[in-house]
């Protein structure tokens, strides 16, 4: 292994495996290698005090490169048989992404057995901390700072479903991989991370609640991942950024619970203001923040092919097409069957809920290649 860091380094060797590799692994110059030494030095032995936050790929640290440059060190947790050579491949394809509202990967380190990715640290965390959990309150998100989250985020993903050749499939939109600048700028975060990972990882779980309410239904239930579904999870975060709550909270009232369902009844009531976060007061552009609400209850409906396309999305957030030219059905919802935690309604509809998740987890191909995050999610809630 200290052969790719040699060799990734540019530094000649006589050694002939060296060459070999290098001649095995066309162009993979452009990303920066790692030793899994620095890295531990950088984070000071992955220190309790470096944690900044664990999801389900792994632990992420703070950490200081001998540079002085500050980084997000994420430690990927899955036992990965995927070769060096083919872990690099993918990380040349991502760390040759670069967009305002996309982190950005320096590199990673891939000595056995670690499977190691460095980021550019973000101060300001993610807007599942700052804006919806538990650091709610430090940062004062007004109308404008969301309209720039909003957009942003938009312009991020449509980059790299239009964009990026090839297209890129984020599959796991949410609001913990928004992440925020000193400035509130927002990058997404982990695109092209289940890529990354062997597709034999079913076991890879995550501590973060209401993953599944951003989960578009045709891919919870048939494992069919599409730009589409990218576009039905955005729609979710759209409905948190704008009404200040998760998609899911098992604290409220049952009828409440379930942002997207909610948001819903509320639209075919006609009065979606009641539902914009109510600690927005001086800058807030109601109607524009109507116009927010409705553009996320078209990303979710239950046809994909309803959904807008992601370049849609940012001109109907932008103004320039009329959302109110668009008819807007009722959403795909999974979440109201599918959450086994909550509470107990009903004994008879908790059978149901259980049945419905059991038949899902034997029949779908969440476990196929293309479903990393979804079987996460599925591993978190039936655990
Ligand atoms: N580049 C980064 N800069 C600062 N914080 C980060 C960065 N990447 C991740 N984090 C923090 O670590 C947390 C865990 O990240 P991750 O492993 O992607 O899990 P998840 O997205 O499921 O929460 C994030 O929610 C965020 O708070
Ligand atoms: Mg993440």
């Amino acid at each position: 292994m200290t052969c790719f860091s040699c060799m990734f380094r540019r530094k000649r060797t006589s050694c002939q495996h060296h060459d070999q590799l290098n001649e095995d692994i066309p162009g993979i110059e452009g990303v920066n290698i790692y030793t899994y030494k620095e890295l531990k030095i950088a984070t000071d032995d992955f220190s309790a005090a470096n944690k900044v936050g664990e999801g389900g790929f792994g632990s992420v640290y703070r950490g200081m490169l001998k540079d002085g440059t500050v980084v997000a060190i994420k430690v990927l947790s899955s036992e990965s048989k995927q070769g060096v050579g083919e872990f690099l491949t993918e990380i040349k394809v991502i760390s040759g992404i670069i967009h305002e509202n996309l982190v950005k990967l320096y590199g990673c380190c891939a000595e056995e057995p670690h499977r190691i990715l460095v980021y550019n640290y973000l101060e300001n965390n993610s807007i599942s901390q700052t804006l919806l959990g538990s650091n709610r309150g430090n940062i004062q998100f007004n109308w404008r700072a969301r309209v720039k989250i909003c957009i942003g985020v938009a312009r991020g993903l449509a980059f790299l479903h239009e964009e990026v050749h090839p297209h890129v499939l984020h599959r796991d939109i949410k609001a913990s991989n928004i992440l925020l600048d000193k400035d509130l700028t927002p990058k997404i975060s982990d695109f092209g991370l289940a890529k990354l990972l062997p597709s034999n990882v079913t076991h890879v779980s995550t501590r973060v609640a209401g993953t599944l309410g951003y989960l578009a239904p045709e891919y919870a239930t048939r494992g069919q991942v599409t730009k589409k579904s990218d576009v039905y999870s955005y729609g979710v975060l759209l409905l948190e950024i704008v009404t200040g709550r998760c998609n899911t909270n098992t604290r409220l009232p049952f009828e409440d619970r379930f942002l997207l369902e909610r948001t819903w009844a509320i639209y075919e009531h006609g009065d979606l203001k009641h539902i914009i976060d109510s600690s927005l007061t001086d800058d807030l552009d109601a109607e524009e923040a109507c116009r927010f609400l409705k553009v996320g209850l078209l990303c979710t409906q239950d046809a994909m092919k309803l959904r807008p396309s992601m370049s849609t999305v940012i001109m109907m957030l932008t103004g320039e097409k009329d959302v109110d030219l668009e008819k807007i059905t009722k959403p795909g919802i999974i979440s109201n069957f599918m959450d086994l935690k909550v509470g107990s309604k009903k004994k008879a509809d908790q059978t149901n809920r259980s049945l419905i998740i059991s038949s899902i987890l034997e029949n779908s191909p969440l476990s196929s290649e293309n479903t990393t995050s979804a079987s996460m999610t599925f591993t978190a809630i039936s655990e």
